[in-house]
């Protein structure tokens, strides 16, 4: 036999696409040629694969060798290739059965001792094999990452001669082992650290409850970076269809997934130096941003206004679609990035303007300037605006003496879960997720909160688009009401959270 071929995965984006390795042993002159777009690291695989396959006594045909990777449009990127063309020409050569290679996929990168190493990405390519017949071989050193997916049919190998051994039918070899690290909800920040910020901690339930956006604005030191922080405790947890999806974006990242993770929200707060790589994803091989490694989880950008404005543009796109596009020259790769948007600013350049505290020196040309850094497009996608206010002392001692020790997080937490499943049936989304059409549907006023709409509308002279925020919103108060229908004291305390709206007519 002089052609064999085994079956293996690149990774893209979160997809883990077949690719067939063809293996041609032909007579003339030797040499060892790979074609099928490969990059840089998977042409060095020949020196690997050369030094592996001889250092495992096996013997490496003096022949014409070629290597086909199909299809030959799809970038293919790592070492992850070495271990199939290893075996394909193994196979090629008359050294190990055909048969059962077919029955099988195989991904590794190998040491020029043969021993395998562990490549990155994994999830996805145990994910998609899942959907096939076949049986996947990986290195042992991603065998606990294979086991996040309890039904698939793994299994793992340190040496290319253990894999050679399992085909000739002389051993067996491990499936992985299923060690489930316990998820991480136990110790999460709970909301009871925070003192008084009733109505700071209030909005971030019904942020949680809709899955609204949400920005806090107030002087430093009020509690909002802690009240951002808290905001995972009271999300409904991730399902396991949820946290493989979140294992397999990390999985993909430049960090790798740590199975110490398993089932934990995510929660992303990247530094306001970001670049628009960094959050949103990029580079080659495209990794995921942070927008995509908050997928099901939370965004927090702490300090926006200080965040480049070319960054946060970016993130406009994301926030709409829930999905992020990386286009190249030759290919296209999508990551999924749903996440939950928070944010956090001061109101003004020297942080204290309308601090019941401190004194604010700026004047109002700079407070403008500071608020129009963050674009009417970005504030638009923003659903709630809140103002943490600072507290003045006597109000921190009577907090401390009223303070009974008790903790509202598990009940808020139960309160936004009813709230979620409400929409859920009602409209088969969040509320934040509905759209122009679905929230003249879903939100019926009655006639006074029409009413009184319409004469906040006209004195605060908000847009169109406002106007819909706020509707989505007062329908997210009141399911967690339990009302079919949106009165104006919904509508009244939905309108509070416009905060910046009131800040910027103002300054
Ligand atoms: N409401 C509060 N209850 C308890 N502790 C608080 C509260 N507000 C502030 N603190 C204390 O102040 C510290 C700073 O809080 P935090 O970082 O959340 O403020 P911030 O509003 O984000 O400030 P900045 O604008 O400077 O980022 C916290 O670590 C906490 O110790
Ligand atoms: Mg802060």
């Amino acid at each position: 036999m002089t052609l064999a071929i085994v079956y293996t995965r690149a990774s893209s984006g979160i997809e883990a696409p077949l690719v067939t390795v063809e293996a041609h042993l032909s007579n003339g002159m030797a040499g060892f040629h790979i074609v099928g777009l490969p990059a840089a690291a998977v042409k060095e695989s020949r020196d690997r694969v050369r030094s592996a396959i001889v250092n495992s006594k096996f013997e490496f045909p003096i022949k014409h060798i070629t290597i086909n990777l199909a299809p030959a449009d799809l970038p293919k990127e790592g070492g992850r290739f070495d271990l199939p063309i290893a075996l394909g020409i193994l196979a090629a050569s008359g050294q190990i059965p055909m048969q059962a290679i077919a029955t099988h996929e195989f991904t590794g990168e190998l040491a020029l001792s043969g021993e395998l190493r562990a490549v990155r990405g994994i999830l996805p390519v145990v994910l998609a094999v899942q959907q096939t017949e076949r049986i996947l071989v990986v290195p042992d050193e991603n065998g606990q990452e294979a086991a996040l997916v309890e039904t698939a049919r793994v299994r793992t190998a340190s040496h290319l001669l253990e894999v050679c051994a399992y085909l000739q039918g002389r051993q067996t070899l491990a499936p992985c082992k299923v060690k489930h690290t316990a998820p991480h909800e136990t110790n999460l920040p709970l909301l009871g650290d925070i003192k008084g910020q009733q109505h700071a901690k209030r909005a971030l339930e019904i942020a949680a409850a809709g899955r609204h956006s949400l920005l806090l604005v107030g002087p430093p030191g009020t509690g909002k970076t802690m009240l951002a922080t808290r905001l995972p405790a009271i999300l409904p947890k991730l399902d396991e269809a949820q946290a493989l999806e979140v294992a397999a974006i990390a999985s993909i990242s430049s960090s790798g997934f740590d199975p110490q993770d398993w089932r934990r929200m995510p929660f992303r707060a990247p530094h306001h130096s970001s670049s628009s790589v960094a959050l949103v994803g990029g580079g080659r091989p495209p990794r995921p941003g942070e927008i995509s490694l908050a997928h099901h989880g939370v965004l927090f950008l702490d300090e926006l206004p200080e965040f480049n404005r070319i960054v946060l543009e970016s993130l406009r796109e994301p926030l709409e679609s829930g999905h992020i596009t990386i286009s190249r020259a030759a290919f296209q790769t999508v990551f999924p990035a749903q996440f939950q948007f928070i944010a956090a600013m001061n109101p003004c350049p020297c942080g204290y303007a309308g601090s019941a505290t401190s004194r604010c020196n700026c004047s109002r040309d700079q407070v403008k300037r500071y608020l129009s850094k963050l674009s009417g497009p970005l504030l638009d996608r923003i659903d709630m605006q809140v103002e943490v206010a600072s507290l003045p002392e006597s109000i921190w001692q009577q907090l401390a003496e009223a303070d009974t020790g008790e903790d509202e997080t598990e009940a808020k937490r139960i309160s936004v879960l009813a709230a979620r499943a409400r929409q859920l049936q009602r409209q088969q989304c969040c509320n934040a997720l509905l759209k122009a059409s679905g929230t003249t549907t879903h939100c019926q006023l009655t006639r006074e909160a029409k009413l009184l709409l319409k004469q906040i509308m006209q004195k605060l002279l908000f847009s169109a688009r406002v106007h819909h925020r706020i509707m989505k919103v007062a329908r997210t108060i009141a399911d967690l009401e339990n009302s079919a229908v949106v009165t104006d004291t919904h509508i009244a305390e939905a309108v509070t959270y416009r905060a910046l709206d009131r800040m910027k007519l103002l300054a």
